[in-house]
């Protein structure tokens, strides 16, 4: 623990991002804690500064506690709905508007005297997240910069209080980092934390948690988990640790021996489990209700608890095996800062986006009993790979791309009917509108309202041959700080990318019940699409994804693209497309340093065209019972990484 004069509180207004804001504050060396906005007036008072994070709340209906920091003559930054809280407490306004935006937008500043935008350009890009915008302006306080018609800042520099409608804490913000470095100057830090520092606290942790306890490790062999071995071994020596890695099933093809390879290179030698048969008919008990066997099951989060569940039940039984004493035994797992953010342990008022493997009932059952040692709970992926570079790993672990523990198994949408609502025929109308604006733009106009301008008018007369429809299915996404489980969309037709983005960003904007949009390859795609075949997690159909991903991975390797993209999840949807029993499969690329935030590959210039052609044509000539390929263009948000 640093000087608290010296630290910088994050209030937490129940974000997805308060930690990244705590991570970009870190990397700009000022050490940070995350509390609650409510927190007690002397927990906070000794913090140089505050930043207010966003919120999944509204300050107009739904107003999260909050303890009054203003008149603290403190330096304050609010983000997004640490803005409105800001403007409103100092007598401004907050109105809902007709539109949410979940998107990148310039700004443009208007006051280039600000330090806060010291270094800017007038016009800069940033990501906006929002519902409510800033009405009225508070006395004392000026508009900085606008996005659009609304208002994106309003600061108070007599009062060393800022606010931004924007999120300076993601990558799809290129200049938030300065911005947060501006505000970390006006409050007067020095920038004392290191790396170093990191990498000592994480090897002192290890060694407080485990006290004289035997360590257990589960490797799955990522990055996350092979550095937390590392960090164990290190920090207890070898006689004290075992690694273990299981095969449940869902790795990739060739998975398991590649790890036990790679972890051995790393200098770890880990007992390898073939589980395959265990997991596959496995249930759990969640708060009582006992699921499906695994095989059966359709929701993703009952997936996700029973594999992290089965990992302890496993994991138990290899250690009565070996022999070892259960008493002194504890577990170590690799779990970063978003998988902690995103099950919503860390911030009570987060709200849940997925429950994490390493969080589900059983592991929350060993950590209350302090079974359970975490090194890298505090740190994101991009410090996790600095660490690995520390302690001298080899560069195909540090620079892996993420599995997600369950593997496979959430990269299955299973289903037993198709979803259909009552929105789906008009939504289906919005698209088809959308495709074809100059057809009746006038009901374009009523469909999206106040958000219509003459760009926008001018960029739609330009779509043309690429058809829009929905798929009657859902994925899961983050929008506004919440999670959502919403339709996919589909384009199809002409490969002109420009306008397919375009409309993939403009798609939930104006339809909030639209959280996904894919190109399919192929021919175009007229008229609904309303069939689906039932799928579960059967063998079959794991058979099917691994397949085609071992196809992606190949092809990946080949035009050396696993540097250049951070990610690339091989999804099998239940979409025949009119051919009975068949699926679909999608490609889902990503660009991004966290995971928290991200957007997909252009074709053309970060993925080549060729590259995309020979994963289409290969999946559908090699893989049985594959009716489309299609290729995700949605950023996170408002869809997430994995699409369950
Ligand atoms: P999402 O889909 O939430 O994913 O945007 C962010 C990152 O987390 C990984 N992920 C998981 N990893 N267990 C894991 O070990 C999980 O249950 C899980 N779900 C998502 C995902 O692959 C991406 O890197």
């Amino acid at each position: 623990m640093g000087d608290i004069a010296e630290k910088l509180a994050i209030l937490d207004a129940g974000a997805q991002y308060s930690k990244l804001i705590d991570r970009q504050v870190r990397l700009l060396g000022v050490e940070s804690d995350i509390v609650p906005l409510d927190a007690p007036i002397e927990q906070l008072r000794p913090y140089r500064a505050y930043i207010i994070s966003g919120s999944g709340g509204s300050v107009i209906d739904d107003p999260v506690p909050y303890t009054d920091i203003f008149g603290e003559g403190k330096p304050v930054l609010g983000i997004c709905y640490g803005i409105q809280l800001m403007n409103q407490k100092h007598g401004g306004t907050v109105e809902r508007k007709e539109i949410r935006e979940d998107d990148d937008a310039p700004i443009k500043i208007v006051y280039h005297d600000s330090h806060l935008f010291r270094g800017l350009h007038e016009q800069e890009p940033v990501l906006l997240t929002h519902g409510d915008s800033i009405g009225l302006i508070a006395p004392g306080f000026r508009v900085t910069a606008y996005s659009g018609t609304l208002v994106a800042a309003i600061e108070n520099e007599a009062l060393a209080q800022y606010g931004v409608q924007f999120h300076p804490e993601t990558e799809r913000t290129p200049k938030g980092p300065i911005i947060i470095s501006n505000f970390l100057d006006i409050a007067g830090f020095r920038r004392l934390y290191t790396p170093w520092n990191k990498l000592e606290r994480s090897l002192d942790y290890i060694r407080k948690a485990a006290g004289d306890d035997h360590v257990l490790v589960q490797v799955s062999g990522g990055v996350d988990s092979t550095v937390a071995a590392v960090l164990v071994k290190q920090a207890l020596g070898e006689k004290r640790v075992t690694a273990l890695h299981f095969n449940h099933g869902y790795m990739r093809k060739g998975e398991s021996i590649h790890v036990e390879a790679a972890l051995r290179n790393a200098g770890i030698d880990a007992i390898v489990i073939d589980a395959t048969d265990r997991f596959y008919g496995a249930t759990t008990s969640i708060n009582g209700r006992i699921t499906l066997p695994l095989n059966q099951v359709i929701d993703p989060e009952d997936k996700r608890n029973i594999i992290g569940d089965m990992l302890v039940v496993v994991t138990d039984e290899v250690a009565r095996e070996k022999g070892l004493d259960l008493k002194s035994l504890k577990v170590a797992l690799g779990t970063t800062r978003p998988d902690d953010i995103e099950s919503a342990s860390a911030s009570k008022k987060a709200k849940k986006i997925k429950t994490h493997h390493n969080r589900s009932g059983l592991v929350q059952d060993l950590i209350e009993k302090g079974k359970v040692i975490e090194p890298l709970k505090e740190l994101h992926k991009d410090e996790v790979r600095e660490l690995g570079e520390m302690l001298y790993l080899p560069p195909e672990i540090i620079w892996r791309h993420p599995f997600p523990g369950p593997g496979l198994a959430i990269r299955v949408l299973c289903t037993e009917e198709s979803f259909i609502d009552e929105s789906f025929n008009p939504t289906n109308q919005r698209l088809w509108y959308l495709t074809n604006y100059e057809k009746s733009p006038e009901t374009f106009k009523d469909f999206v309202r106040t958000s219509f301008d003459s760009e926008l008018e001018a960029r739609l007369k330009t779509v043309e041959g690429i058809f829009a429809t929905l798929l009657p299915i859902k994925t899961v996404g983050v929008q506004g700080d919440d999670r959502s489980y919403s339709y996919l969309a589909t384009l199809s037709g002409k490969q002109d990318w420009d306008t397919l983005f375009f409309l993939a960003s403009l798609i939930p904007k104006i339809n909030r019940n639209v959280n996904r949009i894919v190109y399919a390859f192929g021919e175009p795609i007229h008229g609904p699409v309303t069939e689906i075949t039932r799928t579960r997690l059967t063998r079959d159909v794991i058979t099917q994804v691994r397949d085609a991903d071992d196809i992606v991975t190949q092809i990946l390797l080949k035009y050396d693209l696993m540097r250049k993209l951070d990610q690339v999840p091989v999804v099998s949807f239940p979409v025949p497309f009119g051919i009975i029993g068949n699926r679909s499969i999608a490609i889902r690329t990503i660009l991004t340093k966290n995971y928290m935030t991200g957007i997909p590959a252009y074709p053309g210039k970060n993925i080549p065209m060729e590259a995309l052609e020979e994963m289409v044509s290969r999946i559908l000539r090699e893989v049985p019972h594959i009716s489309r390929v299609v290729y995700d263009l949605t950023g996170k948000p408002p869809a997430t990484i994995e699409w369950e």
